[in-house]
């Protein structure tokens, strides 16, 4: 085993865009575990848009990414040291380790993966926090009823392309919204979606909002929104009364420089009123008690193969800023990650 390992840190806060900047690539002694520590190494890595978030040194629901620490981020890999009585070598686990090759766990935060029938990673796909995050908004927010119709944004991606094939699953029609004609036909004829719209081709909420009755002539009466910005205005245009909006992410927002409007302002509030919609944020994590009964669903789907998931994968450590920054930028095809070995 190398005496040696890499790890990427926040070396400078971001101001609007990331940039390859603002990270920096290290050289570390692989540490000495103490008693009730795991050494993992790591298989693969997450990227995931709340990172942006954490850049800052805003008030969020999280802790911002301290500089010059690991950054943070979902992890599986591989036990190759254990003193701890819970965990042996060659367990697969999924963690907290962060943007690193080798990661030391008490065990608290790990948790061991049975891959006899679902890809190591998938763990940090459709079996992981993205799945759970659909799942959660899907069922505990949205609630559609068999024939009605939601609308889903980002609808390749991670969390975006779960959200509809749950809705198939149920009878619910789903509308994806995605960026290009090659994105919307994975999203129709790989998925199973009902339709999809290229919200490239609108340039404000009114023209998104045409394009959206077009396949959705009967109204929406859910949303599940990851996106925000011309989308979110577009989309609240077309709610039947009663219908529900699940606010997922905005991501269209998460590189505005400080102190800007946010795209996602919203500009009507009198939809509010004459179609009675509920409209709820959620976080994923604030609800943990109900992740094994979530997991353990969609796992049964992918070990079926009946939910279907893309990846985009960057090859080794040093691919990681460059990635994450495409991925903000809507150049990742599916779940993000970073293969380390
Ligand atoms: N609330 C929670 O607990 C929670 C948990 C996980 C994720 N999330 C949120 O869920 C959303 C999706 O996350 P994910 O991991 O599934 O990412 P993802 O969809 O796999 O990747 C991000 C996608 O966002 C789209 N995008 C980027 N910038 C955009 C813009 N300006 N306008 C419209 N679309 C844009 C791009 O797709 P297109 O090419 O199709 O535009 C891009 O591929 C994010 O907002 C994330 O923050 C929330």
């Amino acid at each position: 085993m190398s005496q040696t390992y890499q790890r990427i840190v926040l070396a400078s806060r971001p101001s609007g865009w990331v940039t390859a900047d603002n990270f920096r690539l290290e050289s570390l002694p692989i540490p000495t575990l103490e008693d009730g520590q795991i050494l993992v190494r790591n298989h693969y890595l997450s990227l995931d848009p709340y990172m942006r978030g954490r850049m800052n040194d805003a008030k969020s629901y999280a802790q911002p990414q301290a500089i010059d620490a690991t950054m943070v981020g979902g992890t599986v890999g591989e036990v190759v040291q254990s003193c701890n009585e819970r965990f042996a070598v060659g367990d697969k686990v999924r963690g907290m380790l962060g943007w690193c090759e080798y990661g030391v766990s008490d065990g608290a935060t790990l948790f061991k993966l049975d891959t006899t029938h679902i890809p190591l990673s998938a763990y940090l796909g459709p079996v992981g926090m993205p799945g759970m995050t659909a799942w959660y908004g899907y069922h505990k927010i949205l609630e559609p009823k068999p024939g009605q119709t939601i609308v889903v944004s980002a609808a390749s991606g991670a969390v975006g392309s779960v959200v509809g094939q749950l809705a198939r699953f149920q009878g619910v029609r789903a509308i994806g919204l995605a960026g290009g004609s090659e994105k919307c036909r994975y999203v129709t004829e790989e998925l199973g979606f009902d339709a999809c719209v290229d919200y490239r081709q609108a340039h404000n909420p009114a023209e998104l909002a045409a394009l959206l009755h077009e396949v959705a002539p009967h109204g929406v009466d859910g949303h599940f929104e990851n996106v925000g910005g011309d989308v979110l205005n577009g989309v609240m245009s077309l709610l039947n009364p009663f219908a529900r909006v699940a606010i997922c992410g905005l991501i269209s927002d998460y590189n505005m420089q400080a102190g800007g409007v946010a795209r996602s302002a919203i500009q009507n509030p009198h939809l509010f009123l004459v179609a009675r919609f509920r409209m709820e944020g959620f976080i994923v994590s604030d609800h943990l008690e109900l992740w094994p009964q979530g997991l353990k669903e969609l796992a049964g789907y992918v070990a079926g193969r009946r939910l279907k998931y893309r990846e985009s994968v960057a090859q080794g450590l040093e691919a990681a800023p460059e990635a994450f920054i495409g991925m903000l930028k809507g150049r990742n095809f599916g779940k993000q990650l970073v293969k380390l070995i």
